[in-house]
C-alpha cells in the first residue's frame, strides 16, 4: 500500500497541496476532484498561496466537488459550493466553466448526477481525486451500507451533521436535508486518489479502512482495491496502524 505519514499538520497540508499543484503542472487540463471539511480547508488555501507565488497556469484545470449538501441554498457557508469557492476557486481565479458542482436543490437529482458525471467523462475523466474520510468510514456522502458499486446519487446525511446544518440554516424539522454525491464506483474510476486523514479522531477508522475486510460497512475500505491510491495521514491518524507492514502488503 502507498502510505505517507506526515510528522505534523504543516507537513500534511503541504504534501497534499503539492499533489494538486504537481498534477496541474504535469497536465494543465486535468480534472481534479476536491472534498470539503476540516481536513481539506488548509490544503486548499495552501494551493492558492502556491499559485499566487509561483503563478503556474491553472486556467485550463477543471475542479469539481465530490459531493454537496441538499435542501439548503448553495450560498450557505456550509454548502460545499461556497466552501470550495471561498477556500480555493476564487483565490485561483477559476472561472465557472472550470468549476463543476452538483446542485443543492433540484427537481431531478438523478438527471443532474448523469449530467455531472457525463461532463467529467467528456473532459477526460478524473485525473486526481482528493478524498476526505468520515469518522464512520464514509467517502463523500456514501455512508456505511452504501453498495460498493453505487454510482452518483442522493444520500442521507449522518444525524450529527444534519443537526448542525439544520441549526445553522434554521431549516424547519419537516424540511428534508441530505446529500448528493459521486458514488463509490465513480470514485474508483479516478486515475489517481489521495485519501487524506488527520487527527486522533480518524485513527480507528484509518485502521479499519486499511486493515479490515472490504465491506460496505466501511465504504472507504474499497480503496484497498484501487491501483493508484495514496493514503496521506498525519502521525495521529496513523497511530493505530503498523505502517511498515502495510507498505509491504
Ligand atoms: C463530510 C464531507 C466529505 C468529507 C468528510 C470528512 O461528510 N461531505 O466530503 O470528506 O466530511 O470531513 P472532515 O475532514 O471534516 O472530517
Amino acid at each position: 500500500m502507498n502510505i505517507t505519514v506526515a510528522d505534523n499538520e504543516k507537513q500534511f497540508d503541504t504534501t497534499a497541496a503539492w499533489r494538486i499543484v504537481d498534477m496541474i503542472c504535469a497536465r494543465p487540463q486535468s480534472v481534479i476532484g476536491l472534498s470539503t471539511g476540516r481536513t481539506t480547508g488548509n490544503i486548499h488555501r495552501l494551493v492558492c498561496d502556491i499559485h499566487r507565488n509561483l503563478d503556474f497556469d491553472a486556467s485550463r484545470v477543471t475542479f469539481f466537488g465530490l459531493d454537496e449538501v441538499t435542501g439548503v441554498d448553495r450560498e450557505y457557508a456550509g454548502a460545499c459550493y461556497t466552501m470550495l469557492r471561498t477556500e480555493i476557486i476564487d483565490g485561483m481565479d477559476i472561472d465557472d466553466e472550470h468549476f463543476l458542482m452538483l446542485p443543492t436543490r433540484s427537481g431531478d437529482f438523478a438527471a443532474d448526477c448523469r449530467k455531472f458525471t457525463g461532463e467529467i467523462k467528456r473532459r477526460g475523466g478524473i485525473d486526481l481525486l482528493i478524498l476526505g474520510l468520515g469518522e464512520n468510514g464514509h467517502l463523500g456522502f456514501n455512508q456505511p451500507g452504501s453498495a460498493l458499486n453505487c454510482t452518483a446519487g442522493t444520500a442521507s446525511m449522518d444525524p450529527v451533521l444534519e443537526a448542525r446544518i439544520r441549526r445553522e440554516t434554521a431549516t424547519p424539522a419537516g424540511v428534508p436535508l441530505g446529500g448528493v454525491t459521486l458514488g463509490l464506483r465513480d470514485i474508483m474510476h479516478a486515475r489517481r486518489i489521495v485519501l487524506v486523514a488527520k487527527g486522533d479522531n480518524k485513527a480507528a477508522i484509518v485502521r479499519q479502512m486499511l486493515c479490515g475486510s472490504i465491506s460496505s460497512d466501511v465504504p472507504a475500505s474499497i480503496l484497498q482495491l484501487h491501483p493508484a491510491c495514496e493514503f496521506l495521514l498525519d502521525s495521529k491518524a496513523a497511530a493505530l496502524i503498523d505502517v511498515n507492514s502495510l507498505r509491504n502488503a
